[in-house]
């Protein structure tokens, strides 16, 4: 059961002002700032002090927002970054990150400030080595850091001489349009999104990989005060399943669940903690079904069926030549079995969704790397004609293929239309975590042969993949691992078979690659082992088997 909160009286100065407030007691500072506030440049990413996109100044010490209890907060000098520049005047550091294009997705770029700020405010002379460390706890999955050291050193520099940073390069910078919104903490991103009358969506998730849905009884959660809706399958007014290839994902699970985190029903209430509250009355009568955590074991005769069509999302066969002969003419076989695992895209900023009704159009503001891929699925979930659904993509905080899937998309469109006030969803981190696609995981057999004089003679692969729970992007990723594992290499003969399957494992999808990455660590490490095998150095090896080196196939 969700803990009673109350709100309790907390003072404290931000940015130079005394505020004295009621607030929520099971508030941090970084709700304090955010939903008390308003003071959206500090984010929210990951809610246990891990990632350092709340990073703020407290009493002149850099602090975790989210890790600030109100009993820390109370009576305490908090600066963020809000207060750093404006756009007139820009803080040096914020015009070094623009210019050293340390501004990426702009997610970890308030944090990264006020940790770069706290470090100038100690020691304005700081090596390039006291700067990684001083910032070595936030995290940025975009830049690959460089350029934000660069950035702070820049800045400085600046500071030490008073001269202003310099450019860096000889010709005039060609700064990010958003760079300077994101840099002084105002650009908006989905979950610094507020309405008049808003109200807050949070989902039941399965606790189970895979299990019968029995019931779901709503009844206590329909009643709490404060809540507006509770959804379910049944409240779907159009096609429950959705999907990039095939329509296998429920918005709600109807019949059963097939990941842990699947949904089940969702709330809208007047608050993030009564909708919180409200989950915890859901009752949902699971029967625990066998589970399949491998491919492997999903192909056996007697696996439980996670599908009414089975357990192979899709098969395929390509051939050239002939690749058993191509084998026996080799001097060489080199046979090896790679595994490659999944791959979680860790996108600084979780998930979130702002729907309302524009008189009959649902208008949804979201994070997104595919708004029309968004709109035919909340359309045809919410059987509605496509120009009823309004996709405004917002500033995204990373996404590395992850938020080309809908995820909260239908979920607050339907309680958008249920309550007809707009309904923001934001994912917790486990959230994002738990149910959102992830890279594919890889099993691949190589045989390929070599000559003694090193030429390649065949390629036999033979590849398994887990594709999770549902399909995602997985069979035309799968068709492009087949046609990629070649490489840029050529093969007279060849046999690439494989097998996606489904298991109740978390779905796979985009990350970074799309099949690609998985077989060339497979064919790359063959190319290695024969070049060893050889006695040739690796890379003329390669040089030698290169398309259009060995035959005119380029
Ligand atoms: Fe750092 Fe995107 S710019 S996380």
């Amino acid at each position: 059961m969700q803990k009673q909160t109350t709100d309790v009286p907390i003072t404290l100065k931000v940015n130079g002002v005394d505020h004295s407030l009621n607030v929520n007691s099971e508030h941090t500072l970084l709700e304090v700032l955010r939903d008390d506030l308003g003071l959206t440049g500090t984010k929210r990413g990951c809610e246990d002090g891990t990632c350092g996109t709340c990073t703020v100044k407290m009493d002149g010490a850099m602090a975790r927002a989210c890790r600030v209890s109100l009993q820390r907060a109370t009576g305490r000098d908090i600066t963020t970054i809000e207060s750093l520049g404006t756009a007139d005047e820009l803080h040096p550091l914020q015009e070094a990150f623009i210019e050293a294009d340390a501004v990426q997705c702009g997610f970890c770029t308030p944090g990264m400030l006020m940790a770069a700020k706290s470090l100038l405010d100690r020691n304005s002379h700081p090596s390039r080595d006291q700067i990684v460390r001083a910032l070595g706890s936030n995290l940025c999955r975009c830049t690959g850091y460089t350029s934000i050291i660069d950035a702070v050193d820049r800045a400085a520099n600046a500071n030490g001489n008073g001269l202003p940073p310099a450019k860096p390069t000889p010709w005039e910078p060609r700064w990010r349009t958003d760079a300077t919104d994101k840099a002084l903490g105002r650009a908006e991103y989905a979950a610094d999104l507020m309405m008049p009358e808003m109200l807050h969506a949070a989902v039941l998730r399965s606790p189970h990989a895979h299990a019968e849905l029995v019931s779901v009884d709503t009844s206590r959660a329909e009643a709490l005060p404060g809540v507006q809706t509770v959804v379910t399958a049944k409240d779907v007014p159009g096609l429950n399943r959705f999907g990039r290839s095939l329509k296998d994902q429920p918005v709600l699970a109807d019949d059963k669940v097939r990941q842990i985190g699947d949904a089940v029903a969702a709330v809208a209430a007047d608050s993030p903690e009564i909708a919180a509250q409200a989950l915890s009355l859901i009752s949902v009568d699971y029967r625990v079904l066998p589970s399949i955590l491998n491919p492997a074991d999903g192909l056996k005769p007697d696996a439980p069926q996670i599908h009414e069509k089975g357990n192979i999302l899709v098969e395929n066969d390509y051939s050239w030549g002939d690749a058993g002969a191509g084998l026996d003419e080799a001097d060489f076989v080199i046979d090896h079995t790679y595994n490659t695992p999944w791959c979680e895209q860790a996108y600084l900023e979780p998930e979130a969704a702002l729907a309302y009704m524009d008189d009959d159009q649902v208008v949804i503001k979201t994070a997104t790397q595919h708004s029309f891929l968004h709109r035919e699925t909340v359309a045809e979930t919410m059987n509605l004609p496509e120009d009823k659904v309004r996709i405004v993509p917002t500033v995204i905080g990373g996404a590395f293929g992850g938020k080309t899937d809908v995820s909260c998309q239908s979920i607050v469109a339907l309680l958008a239309l249920k309550t007809n006030r707009p309904v923001k969803i934001v994912y917790t981190r486990a959230e994002s975590f738990a149910t959102t696609p992830k890279r594919h995981p890889f099993q691949i057999r190589c045989r390929t042969g070599v000559t003694k004089d090193g030429k390649l003679t065949s390629l036999d692969a033979e590849m398994l993949v887990d594709t999770g729970a549902y399909a995602s992007a997985g069979p035309g990723l799968f068709m492009r691992a087949g046609v990629s594992i070649t490489g840029p290499y050529y093969f007279p003969n060849a046999s690439i078979r494989g097998k996606s399957v489904y298991t109740n494992n978390t779905l796979a999808g985009a990350m970074r690659g799309f099949g690609a990455p998985q077989v060339a660590f497979a064919i790359e490490s063959q190319m290695d082992l024969m070049a060893a095998k050889l006695g040739i150095d690796p890379l003329e090896f390669r040089m030698m088997n290169r398309r259009g080196a060995t035959s005119k196939d380029v």
